[in-house]
Order: C-alpha cells, then structure tokens, then sequence
C-alpha cells in the first residue's frame, strides 16, 4: 500500500507500546518484514528515544518497510518527543491518547507522515481536513489508553466510508481471522498492539508475555487511567485496587502527564508489569488478549497474517 509517497509492502502496523515495550528490537524486526514497526516514545528520556530511532533504522534492511513512531498527546514531553522524531526523520508519527491540532502545522512539508489514532468519525474527518495522511481508528476493545466505549467492529466501517485517506482498524485483531474480518470492513489495513507484545522480539520481561499466553477470556477489564482515559488491563489484585479508586498516591513524580489524576502512577504500573512485577504492575492488554496462545516471532505473525491484509480493493 501507499500513503503519499510512503510504500508499504505489508499494511500491518505494529502498534506503539509504552514504556519500553515497543523499542528498537521490535520495530525493526516489524519493518524487515515489510510492515510498519513502531517505537514508543513516551516517558522515555528524548536521548533514549533518539537512540532506539537511530538503533531501529541501521538494522532495517528491507526498503519495503517503514520505521514510525508513537507519541502519547497526554505526555508533558508531547512537543520534544515530535521534534526528535522530526529530527531523526522517522517515516511516520503516529499519535494518540489525546488530539493534538498544533502537531499537523509543525509536521507540514518535512515529508513525514502523519497518522492520528481516532476513535470517532467527527475526529477522523477533522483529522483528514487538517492533513493527516492516514488515520487508526482503535476501538474500545484494544490496548492502551483508549478514546470510546465502543468495540472497533462497530466503528470503523462508517469511519472508512466517512474519509478519503488510508484507514488502519485497530483493537481485537489477534488471529489471522480477526484481521480477515477487519479487511472486510473496507480498511486498507491493520493496527496490533497486543499480538506482539507476545513475540519473541518484544523487550518486556518474559512473565509479562506468559500472563498473555495464560489470560482467559473475561480476565480483562476497565481501568480510569492516572492520565484521564480508560484503558484495559489484566485483572489482578492491583487493578482492583485501582477500579476501587484506594488512594495509591506515588511518593515520588516526575510530571510525565500533561494532566494526571495522581490516585495512582501509571507510568510506574506498567514500568513494574514491564519488568514482570505482578503484585504492583499493571498489565495493560486488548480486551481479545485471551485468544493468544503462544509466543511467537516476528516473522512467524507475519506468515501468519500476510496474506489476511495483502488484498486489492
Ligand atoms: C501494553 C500496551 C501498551 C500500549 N501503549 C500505547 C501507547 O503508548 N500509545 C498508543 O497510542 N497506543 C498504545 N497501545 C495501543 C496499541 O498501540 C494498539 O493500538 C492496541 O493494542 C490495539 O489493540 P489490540 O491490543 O487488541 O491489538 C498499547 C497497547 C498495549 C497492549
């Protein structure tokens, strides 16, 4: 597929997970296999996120994939973290958790690629008249901090037909079959977050992986994140503690959230599930998580899923 002059020979993005989750390793891999690999950038330091972008790009090696980046709007370093991105010019900037008007003034004419997650029809049109180049429409059944209630199964197909730039469905695609049934709602490709946190190139601790292998369905529910959005997470005593809302204020902060509700530090939580902390991490995964159940590389998922998007429309 195209997104102005950007080609992509498989139209599966691997979808940005922070904090640490989706680096160097996994981005490049996800690009040598043709898809889009994505680095997170948020609540990392700027140099760190500059080296994972400048590590990912020397060991990419098939022109036929794209090297994105995926910056949190809600972040405090929102501004800093495009302007490396910018800097270093990564192929695409995707971003979400928040709508951002100023990015697309500050993007035009670098030749970067601009890609908004939205998760309703009224933001994907206003995406596509500020000049986004392709938007993510993420439902609420997937990973990460998440901007509807409602599953992507009901909304991406009038958001497709609403809007004239590629559309990316994201949120429960986890099997090939999952993907078949996204394509067939007439997008010009898919968003994964949580199939690849379970592949073998994915940076976070190895018990983070096996909790997705073992999650049965159910086991994920609704969180209100320190960051004012929901967000899903496997159920645990500390997510319990959280939905109770009992005052878990963090002794120390570092501001990482432009706004924050201070109950409890969700950069902390998932550094600690990051590091396969089961009693004080959390464990952020789409609600679908359950249907994975093995680990896998990068290239078995694209065997796997390749010929589910490579479809002509
Ligand atoms: C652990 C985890 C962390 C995530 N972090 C981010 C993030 O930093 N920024 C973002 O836009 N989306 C984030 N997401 C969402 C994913 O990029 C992706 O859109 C989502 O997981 C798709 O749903 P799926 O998990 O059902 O495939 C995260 C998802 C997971 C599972």
């Amino acid at each position: 597929m195209k997104i102005g002059d950007l080609n992509i020979d498989v139209p599966i993005i691997q979808g940005g997970m922070a904090i640490r989750a989706s680096m160097a390793r996994l981005a490049a891999a996800v690009a040598n296999e043709g898809g889009v690999g994505v680095i997170a950038g948020t609540a990392i330091p700027l140099e760190e996120f500059r080296e994972e972008i400048r590590k990912a790009r020397k060991n990419i090696v098939n022109k036929g994939g794209a090297l994105g980046v995926n910056i949190m709007v809600a972040a405090s370093t929102f501004a800093e973290s495009v302007k490396v991105a910018l800097e270093e010019k990564v192929d695409m900037i995707i971003c979400g958790a928040g709508f951002s008007r100023d990015i697309f003034e500050k993007v035009k004419g670098t030749g970067v690629k601009l890609v908004p997650i939205v998760s309703s029809l009224k933001l994907a049109k206003i995406a596509e008249k500020l000049g986004a180049d392709a938007i993510v429409v993420e439902g609420g059944n997937a990973g990460g901090h998440l901007g509807t209630d409602k599953d992507s199964w009901d909304i991406v197909e009038e958001i497709v037909k609403g809007v004239s730039i590629p559309v990316f469905g994201a949120g429960g695609v986890i099997t090939p079959a999952d993907a078949e049934r996204m394509m067939a709602l007439g997008v010009d490709g898919v968003q994964m977050g949580s199939r690849f946190i379970a592949s073998k190139e994915c940076e976070v601790n190895e018990e983070f992986k096996e909790k997705y292998v073992n999650t049965k369905e159910g086991d994920v529910v609704q969180i209100m994140s320190s960051a004012g959005l929901p967000a899903n997470a496997i159920k645990s005593e500390y997510v319990s503690r959280v939905i109770n809302e009992e005052k878990l204020t963090p002794k120390s902060c570092i501001s990482c959230l432009k706004k924050c509700s201070r109950k409890f530090c969700v950069k902390d939580s998932l550094v600690k599930a990051h590091n396969g902390n089961e009693t004080e991490g959390i464990f952020f995964a789409g609600k679908d998580v359950w249907k994975i159940n093995e680990i896998l590389s990068v290239k078995e998922i694209f065997d796997m899923f390749k010929d589910k998007v490579l479809i002509n429309k």
